[in-house]
This record gives structure tokens, C-alpha cells and sequence, in this order.
């Protein structure tokens, strides 16, 4: 074995077989079981789009509402949970106290351990009902306020609002949240989502499979991403200066956030819908602090693909969405994972359907093998 045969970051490598989505980088597309991101985005709300992710179809209008009652069932967090999330450090970046918090629901489920497909199913609704209480819980303690309990009379994503701020914003904003949910939800075999494959090929359980993918997806080059974009964007600070920081920045040789992709080369599919959700959002909020980030991502966008032929990932126009919506930039990973909660657990469950351990192989560069001294000869 030789250096050439190492595919460093996998790069390339086929490591199973999935039916849950398809990436097509050559027509810049993207499905979930068969159905264009963009489509569901327009058609659907994120609940169907979850539906369609672990069942294979989308749902009728019975077994939406089936499906809506049982999440609603699930939602509420227990007091234990509470009181832990309480004492979390203030300063502690959310997707630290998101990554504590999916551990210790796994540890209050005393089948935490059952692997059976139904009890996967379940445990991963649950997941998905708790995951928005905890995030939209740990924004307001982290600015001194009581959490907000959730409300059974909401949808998925005005629940999340209510939760987050005590009132439900324009229809806009919603839409413009739930299409990012919709988009946000699966990509196959991404960095947290093959961690979370990982981890449940050695049997382990789900919600450790989930915890992991927590830590894989707060790093900068994977879904932390979406928080860079905003720090960059206060950086450029406004649309004149836009331009000459991307042409600085490309000269100092930096990696400018939200731009450019593993798989895809020649554009995101999701970034035209994002981009348009965002588009709409900022002409009903209307200030100018919003037309002034929606001129500078222009710009930005404009400037990098021309300099270099590099395009905008999801996360670009995703952050300065989520951030005129009021969400602080520490959240935007952690709202990341209000949907991404879908993905991770379909792909535990197709994992754990035919599973092998995923044990690759490394290429040994370290010292020849060599005798051992006794301590006092060395
Ligand atoms: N800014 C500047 N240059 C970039 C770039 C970016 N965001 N993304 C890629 N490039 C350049 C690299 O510097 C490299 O140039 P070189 O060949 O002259 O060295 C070339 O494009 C290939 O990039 P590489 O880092 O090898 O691609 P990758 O597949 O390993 O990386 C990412 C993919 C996503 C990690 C990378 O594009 C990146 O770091 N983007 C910023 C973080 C981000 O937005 N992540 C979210 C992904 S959804």
C-alpha cells in the first residue's frame, strides 16, 4: 500500500449504498427518495418533507395529520432536562449544549438500546420533537430569559418561532424558515452524517449515533458554516466595501465561508431556492440593514465566482436569512440541526437495515518496527 492509494478525506469513495437521496453534482441537483429539493420546497411544508425522508413516500393528508399528532405527543422535554439545560455555561456555544442535551435523552430512555425498526422510528420523532425545544430554550437562557414550552396548536415551524420569541412572525418568514428546513434536512454522505453511520455500525445507539453527528456538524468546514458567513458578512460591513474584501481576501489566499463544495463544482443546487426565500424575506422586513446583507451576498457572490469560479454553498444564503429573522449567529448551526435530525436518523435506520461495521484502512507512515529498551537504557 502507497501514498497513491490513499483517498485522503475519502474523497471519491463509494462507502455503501443509500436510497434516501441523491446528490447529481454534473445537472447540480438534488433529490430526497426521487422528489427535486426544490420542488418539495415549493410544494411542501418541512413536515411532509420529514415524512418523505423516513417512510420512502410522501404523505397523505391521514397520515400527515398521524404523523403531526404523533410529534406533537413527543414534544415537551422532561423536568430533568430542564434543570440540566439551566446550569449549562452561558457562554458555551449552543452546539456543545445541544451535543449535552441529545446525550442525555438518550441516557433518560431506558430503550435507548432497541435497535428494532419501530422503536428507531420512534426514537427519532422524538428527537425531532424535542430537538426545537432545547435549541429555542438554550437561545433565551443564553440571554437571561425563561424558556418559552411549546404549543400543540403550532406547525413545526411556528412552534419553533414561539418558542424562540413568544409570537409567530409574517407567513414570509416562515416560509422562507421552513423552505431552509426543507433544504437543510439531508445530504447524503456528508461529514456528520457518515459519522452518525459510523457510530451505528458498531451497534451503538441512536442517540449516540446523534451526538456525534452534533460534534461533526458544528466545525467551520461543515454546517459552522452558516455561522462563518455571518461573522464575514459584519466583517464586509456594507455593499461598497464588498468587492475589495473579496478581492483582499482571495489575494491573502483565505477561505471565504459559504463558498465551494466537496461534491458540487459547479453550483449548489439548493442555493438558487435559498437565495430566492431570502430575496422575498427581505423585501417584507424592508429595512435596510436587510437590503444592505442582500447587496453585499450579491456582491460577494458575484465577485468570488468571477475571481475564481467558486460557488456559493447553501450555508451562504442561509446565515444572513437566519440572522434578519433574529436568530443570533450561535444558532444558526443548531437550527441546522432541527432539520438535519431527519437525515442523521433515516440514515442510522438504512444503515442498521444491512449493516457492516465501517472499519477503513489506514496507510502507516509512523517509525519502522523497532525493540524496546528497558526504561533505564533509554
Ligand atoms: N474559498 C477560497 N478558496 C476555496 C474555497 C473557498 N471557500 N473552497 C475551495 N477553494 C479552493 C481551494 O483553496 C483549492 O484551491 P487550490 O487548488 O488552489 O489549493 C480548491 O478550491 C479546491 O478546494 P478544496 O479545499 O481542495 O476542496 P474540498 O473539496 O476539500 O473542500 C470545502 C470543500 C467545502 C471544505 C471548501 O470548499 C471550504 O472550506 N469551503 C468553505 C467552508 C464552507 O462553506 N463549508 C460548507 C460546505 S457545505
Amino acid at each position: 500500500m502507497s501514498d497513491e492509494d490513499v483517498k485522503y478525506g475519502l474523497a471519491g469513495i463509494l462507502a455503501d449504498d443509500t436510497a434516501i437521496s441523491k446528490v447529481m453534482p454534473e445537472i447540480n441537483s438534488l433529490t430526497y427518495r426521487g422528489y427535486k429539493v426544490q420542488d418539495l420546497a415549493s410544494e411542501c411544508r418541512f413536515e411532509e418533507t420529514a415524512y418523505l425522508i423516513w417512510n420512502g413516500e410522501l404523505p397523505t393528508q391521514g397520515q400527515l395529520d398521524a404523523f403531526n399528532a404523533h410529534e406533537k405527543r413527543e414534544r415537551g422535554l422532561s423536568g430533568d432536562l430542564q434543570n440540566v439545560m439551566s446550569l449549562f455555561n452561558k457562554n458555551a456555544h449552543p452546539m456543545d449544549t445541544l451535543r449535552t442535551a441529545i446525550s442525555f435523552l438518550g441516557q433518560e430512555d431506558d430503550t435507548a438500546n432497541d435497535s428494532s425498526p419501530e422503536a428507531l422510528y420512534d426514537k427519532a420523532i422524538r428527537m425531532y420533537a424535542k430537538i426545537p425545544e432545547i435549541v429555542a430554550g438554550t437561545f433565551r437562557l443564553r440571554n437571561g430569559k425563561e424558556p418559552i414550552a411549546p404549543t400543540e396548536d403550532l406547525a413545526f415551524s411556528e412552534n419553533f418561532f414561539h418558542m424562540c420569541f413568544g409570537e409567530v412572525p409574517a407567513p414570509e418568514v416562515i416560509k422562507c424558515f421552513d423552505i431552509s428546513m426543507t433544504l437543510y434536512a439531508e445530504h447524503s454522505f456528508n461529514a456528520s452524517t457518515f459519522t452518525a453511520r459510523t457510530i451505528a455500525s458498531s451497534m451503538s445507539d441512536i442517540y449516540s449515533a446523534v451526538t456525534g453527528a452534533v460534534g461533526s456538524l458544528k466545525g467551520p468546514l461543515h454546517g459552522g458554516a452558516n455561522e462563518a458567513v455571518m461573522h464575514m458578512l459584519e466583517e464586509v460591513g456594507s455593499p461598497d466595501n464588498a468587492r475589495a474584501w473579496m478581492l483582499d481576501a482571495l489575494a491573502t489566499k483565505k477561505k471565504i465561508m459559504g463558498f465551494g463544495h466537496r461534491v458540487y463544482r459547479s453550483g449548489d443546487s439548493r442555493v438558487p431556492t435559498m437565495t430566492d426565500a431570502f430575496n422575498k424575506m427581505v423585501d417584507v422586513i424592508g429595512s435596510e440593514e436587510a437590503k444592505s446583507y442582500w447587496e453585499m451576498s450579491r456582491i460577494l457572490d458575484e465577485t468570488m465566482v468571477a475571481e475564481k469560479g467558486i460557488y456559493p454553498n447553501l450555508d451562504f444564503p442561509a446565515g444572513p436569512a437566519y440572522y434578519l429573522m433574529g436568530f443570533e449567529i450561535p444558532m444558526f448551526t443548531p437550527i441546522f440541526v432541527v432539520s438535519r435530525i431527519t437525515g442523521w436518523t433515516a440514515h442510522v435506520m438504512e444503515q442498521l437495515g444491512n449493516n457492516k461495521l465501517i472499519r477503513p484502512l489506514s496507510n502507516y507512515t509512523g517509525s519502522a518496527q523497532r525493540n524496546v529498551t528497558p526504561i533505564g537504557e533509554r
